[in-house]
């Protein structure tokens, strides 16, 4: 079973995000394709990134700047695809999801691997400019991000009490997002399988050191 990790970009008391996570993790869940596991950002608080060469240590076995953030970076390796799920905030992802992004540092951890977005915002923006902040971002990582988003505008009204989307529109837009994904996350493990090239940056320094 494909590892499916959604991470949670909003740790703030009161947040919009659990009204979503309600709608869609079982979704997720019962899709059939993933073994799900939630990362709240809540349950790590990671440090703002302080890493440099020497707080890394031994690049095959990295000391990092504190055993949370090994941990998370251990954590972030362990998954063969990622939701995100993301509020706008001043037109573009929150701090703690970006802080949690770059301190996957050295570990290639979101390496080869698909991500997808679930972007929320109180009025008719959606969160889309979260998401396509988060497009740019994640390439950078070497992730490979699903074209189909999930935007949800309005998200106080979004959901009824049982936790159902309003707009079944958001339903069949889930269930497109999460086959995309699927798909992608196995013919990218498959490939991580038949051998990666190293990453382009130690490639780099490696010639470099040649010359
Ligand atoms: C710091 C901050 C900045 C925000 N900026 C935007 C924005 O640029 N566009 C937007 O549509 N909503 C914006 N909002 C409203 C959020 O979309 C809304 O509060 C959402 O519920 C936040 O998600 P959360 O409750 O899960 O943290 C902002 C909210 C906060 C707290």
């Amino acid at each position: 079973m494909l590892k499916l990790q959604i991470i949670i970009g909003s740790t703030r008391s009161g947040r919009n995000a659990d009204a979503v996570l309600r709608w869609l993790i079982p979704v997720a869940q019962s899709c059939g394709a993933f073994e799900v596991e939630t990362l709240d950002l809540r349950d790590w608080p990671l440090p703002f990134f302080e890493e440099t060469m020497a707080t890394v240590g031994d690049f095959n076995n990295p000391t990092y700047s504190s055993p949370l953030v090994k941990r998370w970076n251990n954590k972030i390796k362990e998954a063969d695809a990622y939701v995100m799920v993301t509020p706008e905030y001043n037109h573009a992802l929150p701090g703690v999801l970006k802080n949690a992004i770059d301190t996957v540092f050295c570990s290639f951890g979101f390496r080869h691997k698909p991500v997808a977005f679930v972007a929320y915002s109180i009025g008719v923006a959606a969160g889309v400019r979260a998401a396509e902040s988060l497009n740019q971002i994640m390439l950078e990582t070497e992730a490979i991000p699903v074209r189909t988003q999930t935007l949800i505008p309005f998200v106080t009204s979004a959901f009824d009490a049982e936790g159902k989307a309003s707009n079944p529109a958001l339903d069949i837009g889930l269930t497109i997002m999460l086959d995309d994904l699927a798909w992608l996350a196995k013919a990218l493990k498959l490939a991580r399988v038949g051998g990666e090239l190293l990453p382009a940056t130690i490639r780099s320094r490696m010639a470099t050191a040649r010359k």
